[in-house]
C-alpha cells in the first residue's frame, strides 16, 4: 500500500536485528514510501545479526553504534548527514535489552547493576540519542522522532520485570526531550505503545506467550503485528502528523482501553466448570 508518503525524507533506524525485528519492517516500509535511510545497531548486534541482508533491501548503508555511548551516537549522526546528503527527518529507536530478563532474575530479587544496565540501554538512550542529534543539529525542523514501549508501564505485567520501569521511563523522556525540541526545533517525539510481538526482545520475557494469547484474546481488533507497527511508523514520520508530540500512543488493537473480552470470560467459564 504504498504512497510515496516519505518522498524525499530522510532517516536513522535502530535496532533492526532480523526479519521479525519491529526495526526491520519499519525500514522495509519507510524505504517503500520512498524514504532514504541509515541503519544502525550494537556492533555485537551486527556481527550475530542479519541487518547487512536488510541493508542491501533498502539500499542503505550500515553505522556501528552502541546506544549507550554518547561518542558511538555522535560519529552515527554525523556520518549519517555525509551519507544521507543533509540533515534526517526521522528518527526510530527500536531499542530494548534488561540483564535481569535475560537472567531470569525476580522483579523483587533484581540485581541493581542489572537494573542500571537495562535502564541505560532501554531509556537513557533515547536521551543520548536526542542529545546528540540536537548538539550536532541533525534532525530538520518538522522531524519526527519515534520510540517503542509497551504498556507495562501503566500497568504490571508479572515477568515484564525491570523493563517496567524502564518503559516509563523512555516515554517521560519522549514528553521531557519532547517539550524542548519542540520549542527550539519542531521536532516531535512519541513513544509507540505496541502490542505484544513475537520478535528477539519479546520473546525474552518469561510468560510472553501468554501475554501474546491474553492480548490477543483481550483486544477487540487483535494483536497488532510488526507489519502493522512499521505502517504506524511511517505515518508518524510523515507530514500527516505534524502537530502530534509528547504523546504515548497505543498501538494495540483497543486492548489498553478493554477490561475484560467475552473470550476470555467464555475461556475462564469453561476451564472451571
Ligand atoms: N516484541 C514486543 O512484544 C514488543 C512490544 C512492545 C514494545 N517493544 C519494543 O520494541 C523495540 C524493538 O524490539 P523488538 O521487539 O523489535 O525486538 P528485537 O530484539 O528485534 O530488537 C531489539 C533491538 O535492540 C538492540 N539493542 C540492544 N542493545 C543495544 C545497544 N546497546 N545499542 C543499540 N542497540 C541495542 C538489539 O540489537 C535489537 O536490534 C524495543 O524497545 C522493545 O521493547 C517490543
Amino acid at each position: 500500500m504504498a504512497h510515496q508518503l516519505l518522498k524525499g525524507k530522510k532517516g536513522i533506524i535502530f535496532g533492526a536485528l532480523d526479519e521479525r525485528s519491529i526495526a526491520w519492517k519499519t525500514a522495509l516500509a519507510v524505504v517503500a514510501e520512498g524514504g532514504e535511510i541509515v541503519l544502525t545497531n550494537a556492533p555485537i548486534a551486527l556481527r550475530m545479526g542479519k541487518i547487512n541482508e536488510l541493508a542491501k533491501l533498502c539500499n542503505a548503508q550500515v553505522i556501528p553504534a552502541d546506544a549507550t555511548s554518547t561518542a558511538d551516537l555522535d560519529n552515527l549522526m554525523q556520518k549519517s548527514m555525509e551519507i544521507l546528503g543533509g540533515k534526517v527527518d526521522f528518527i526510530l529507536h527500536s531499542i530494548g535489552m534488561s540483564p535481569n530478563v535475560r537472567k531470569n532474575i525476580p522483579y523483587t530479587e533484581t540485581n541493581y547493576d542489572n537494573f542500571l544496565k537495562t535502564i541505560d540501554i532501554s531509556a537513557l538512550s533515547l536521551h543520548r540519542v536526542l542529545q546528540s542529534a540536537m548538539k550536532a543539529d541533525a534532525i530538520n525542523e518538522w522531524g519526527s522522532v519515534l520510540a517503542l514501549s509497551y504498556i507495562a508501564a501503566q500497568r504490571t505485567f508479572p515477568g515484564y520485570n525491570d523493563m517496567a520501569d524502564t518503559k516509563a521511563l523512555l516515554e517521560s523522556v519522549a514528553r521531557s526531550f519532547g517539550y524542548y525540541y519542540g520549542q527550539s526545533k519542531k521536532v516531535r517525539i512519541n513513544t509507540i505503545s505496541q502490542s505484544p510481538t513475537m520478535t528477539t526482545a519479546g520473546s525474552g520475557v518469561s510468560g510472553f506467550d501468554v501475554f501474546y494469547h491474553y492480548a490477543e484474546k483481550t483486544s477487540p481488533l487483535g494483536n497488532a503485528s510488526a507489519e502493522d507497527c512499521a505502517n504506524y511508523c511511517v505515518m508518524f514520520f510523515s507530514d500527516y502528523t505534524r502537530m502530534v508530540t509528547m504523546q504515548n500512543l497505543f498501538h494495540d488493537g483497543g486492548f489498553s482501553s478493554t477490561g475484560v473480552s467475552r473470550q476470555i470470560v467464555e475461556d475462564l467459564q469453561k476451564a472451571n466448570s
